[in-house]
């Protein structure tokens, strides 16, 4: 008589100790695949803390640096860095983004200079340095593609110049990866990767990106460039797109979300596939885990490996030097 009932498939074997579980463990995910963003101020020993991404800070370059070498201890080697410029430098034009004397560029410069060996990455689009907030230039309530290209690439050669290494194109005008390859290839810079924001969704998770920079829009929304959430064939034409004008990396932003449209690019595209998890998702997880509602370091390991499951080779996050000190200690 047996006491049991035989099955002979039981799932949970494979699950009985901590070892098993490791051994069969499908998805890993390390330091190296991480991405750190940070915010960029003008000026000497600012670290001034982000109010809605809390544990986040718009630093000074000088303070940045000693971050960045703490961050290199744990492990992280790819850093992006965004701008917070003063309103007073802003135009229509975003002239201010190529300008040589440019807070943003001297500090590229200066990254690259004390720390060679790390890859450095940065936004292209004009919303940090644009009056109007919007990430392409606007004309009686428009967003112009064509002309917003220049502008893009004029950034684009800029950055290249200062030492970037990845340049990421997040304005969602249509041709620009092609644009700003010509113009890089143009003017030498052919090592220089972009990582495009392929699919970029018109989402409500950038609000305490856009708190960090002041860069929300001032009038209307981003709807015309940024994609519609209910869309994901429309990201496969985007991702045909971005591969076919010479991108070298196809990124998908939010990554929580939007985590179909990540398998989907995996699936369907031979180059790397990255993620963004945006600022207002790493928030949502600050802010419940301050109340003691979530477990904060479950939570994130969670929301990181789902991204990686998903297909994503890198993953750009607010979380990358808690995961790295969680992983360290662990
Ligand atoms: C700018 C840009 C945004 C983000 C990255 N680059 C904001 C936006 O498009 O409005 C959002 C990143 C985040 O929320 O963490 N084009």
């Amino acid at each position: 008589m047996h006491k049991y009932r035989i099955m002979n498939i039981r799932p949970r074997r494979n699950r009985k100790s901590s070892a098993i579980r490791a051994m069969v463990e499908e998805t890993k995910i390390g330091t190296e695949h991480l991405i750190y963003p940070f915010f960029l101020k003008d000026g000497i020993r600012i670290k001034d803390e982000v109010t809605s991404l809390p544990g986040n800070y718009r630093w000074s370059v000088d303070l940045l640096l000693s971050e960045i070498e703490s961050c290199m201890k744990l492990g992280i080697m790819t850093f992006d860095i965004f701008p917070a410029v003063e309103e007073s430098l802003k135009d229509k034009f975003a002239t201010y983004s190529y300008r040589e004397d440019c807070f943003y560029l001297l500090a590229i410069r200066k990254i690259k200079e004390t720390f060679p060996e790390i890859v450095l990455m940065s936004d292209v689009a004009m919303d940090p340095y644009s009056s109007d907030g919007h990430d392409g230039l606007v004309q009686d309530g428009m967003i112009l593609n064509d002309e917003t290209l220049p502008i893009l690439s004029k950034m684009a050669v800029a950055q290249a110049q200062a030492g970037i290494d990845i340049i990421g194109p997040s304005d969602m005008m249509d041709g620009r990866v092609g644009h700003i390859r010509e113009a890089l290839d143009m003017n030498g810079f052919s090592d220089v990767s972009i990582m495009s924001y392929t699919a970029k969704y018109a989402s409500a998770f950038y609000g305490p990106f856009r708190d960090a920079l002041n860069s929300a829009p001032k009038m209307g929304d981003k709807k015309t460039y940024q994609m519609n959430p209910a869309n994901r064939r429309e990201a496969l034409l985007e991702a045909e797109l971005d591969v076919i004008e010479g991108a070298d990396m196809i990124m998908v932003k939010p990554a929580l979300c939007y985590l179909d449209v990540i398998h989907a690019l995996r699936e369907n595209f031979n180059i790397p596939v990255t993620a963004y998890n945006v600022s207002g998702e790493c928030a949502m997880v600050y802010a419940a885990s301050q109340r003691g509602w979530i477990n904060y370091e479950l939570a994130m390991t969670e929301m990181l490996l789902s991204m990686r499951r998903a297909g994503a080779d890198g993953i750009l996050t607010y979380f990358a030097k808690d995961f790295a000190k969680l992983v360290k200690t662990t």
